[in-house]
């Protein structure tokens, strides 16, 4: 067995995080005090059991809604970077979604020089390495992803801490490939794909690495239901970026982690991360899902040991910046 005292000495790498859903319940409840957005409940803990993804997605804009000005995303990004770093995370590529923020009026460079302050302050004082991923909201379309991926991509970034581009929200019922322009577009403009998929079916995986051209899926646990998709993905080299607590506790893909398909994406050949996704709203964070995995029979303390070895070539980061994390 492992000990989370022991996982969380271990040197990690989490590349399925979402920024938004990283916020400290106290900071929620200062922020909402101080820019007078109201919480519904006393403490907003008690929001944090969630129906569906819908009703997820609901909570996610309510903690959002109490982050303003670029103070607020100044602080929400540093204890972020803080978090990871008490955790034993060393290097996090880590989501945000432009949209929860840009369509409640929030002017894209305060979002964006917010963030960036924070991440630089948290990284000055932790040492760990971060990177950023835009996710666009999939049920948009590509008309507002592409407005996205232009404000995004037009704004200073001296860091060089966007990196990538993705997919999130609500995914039944959405046309995946619809949104090609704008990841071929965002792939000539240098950035890595990734896309949230396979959840609640196997198309979305398929469009997403046949159409998309994403490199990584976010979740993607339904892939084991279409066996050849499943041999495509593993001779492509394709990375799973999996949250098998979320996968019960959001998008309820299984009743239970125990029923995950993790163990039968390692007998297919995949490659696979464990993630926390929303650690601060789901009352997890990596080290509690590692030894999750471990505790529920998905994994052998070995086989997490070889997992946490493979994230760093799952990473983005160019080969000598991979080497020194080895
Ligand atoms: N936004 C944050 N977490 C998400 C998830 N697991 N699925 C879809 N959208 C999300
Ligand atoms: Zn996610």
């Amino acid at each position: 067995t492992v000990t989370l005292e022991a996982v969380r000495a271990l040197p990690k790498i989490e590349l399925h995080r979402h920024l938004e859903g990283t916020v400290r319940p106290g900071t929620v409840h200062a922020l909402a005090a101080a820019n007078d957005t109201p919480l519904p409940v006393d403490d907003v803990r008690t929001l944090y059991t969630y129906r569906d993804l819908r009703h997820f997605l609901d909570v996610y804009d309510t903690v959002c809604s109490t982050i303003v000005s670029p103070a607020d995303f100044h602080r929400v990004a540093y204890e972020s970077v803080l978090d990871a770093a008490a955790t034993g995370i060393v290097y996090t590529e880590m989501f945000f979604t432009p949209h929860v923020h840009l369509s409640r009026g929030v002017p894209a460079a305060h979002l964006w020089d917010g963030i960036t302050a924070g991440l630089r302050d948290g990284i000055a004082e932790t040492g760990i390495g971060v990177r950023m991923i835009m996710d666009c909201t999939k049920f948009l379309g590509p008309h507002l992803a592409l407005l996205e991926l232009d404000l995004l991509t037009s704004l200073p970034d001296p860091d060089g801490f966007l990196v990538g581009i993705g997919g999130d929200g609500i995914e039944a019922g959405v046309d995946d490939a619809a949104l090609a322009p704008v990841f071929a577009e965002a792939a000539r403009r240098g950035l890595r794909r990734t896309y949230h998929a396979g959840e609640f079916g196997v198309q979305s995986v398929a469009d997403a690495i046949r159409v998309l051209g994403c490199e990584r899926i976010d979740h993607g646990p339904l892939v084991v239901e279409d066996p050849s998709l499943a041999a495509e993905a593993a001779d492509r080299g394709i990375v799973f970026t999996l949250c098998p607590s979320s996968d019960v506790l959001i998008s309820q893909v299984y009743p239970s982690v125990r029923d995950h398909s993790l163990p039968r994406m390692l007998e297919a050949g995949l490659h696979v991360t464990v993630n926390s996704d929303d650690p601060a709203m789901l009352g997890r964070d990596i080290s509690d899902e590692y030894v999750t995995v471990v505790e529920e029979g998905l994994v052998t303390p070995e086989q997490l040991r070889d997992i946490a070895i493979g994230s760093v070539d799952a990473c983005w980061l160019p080969d000598d910046d991979k080497a020194a994390l080895r």
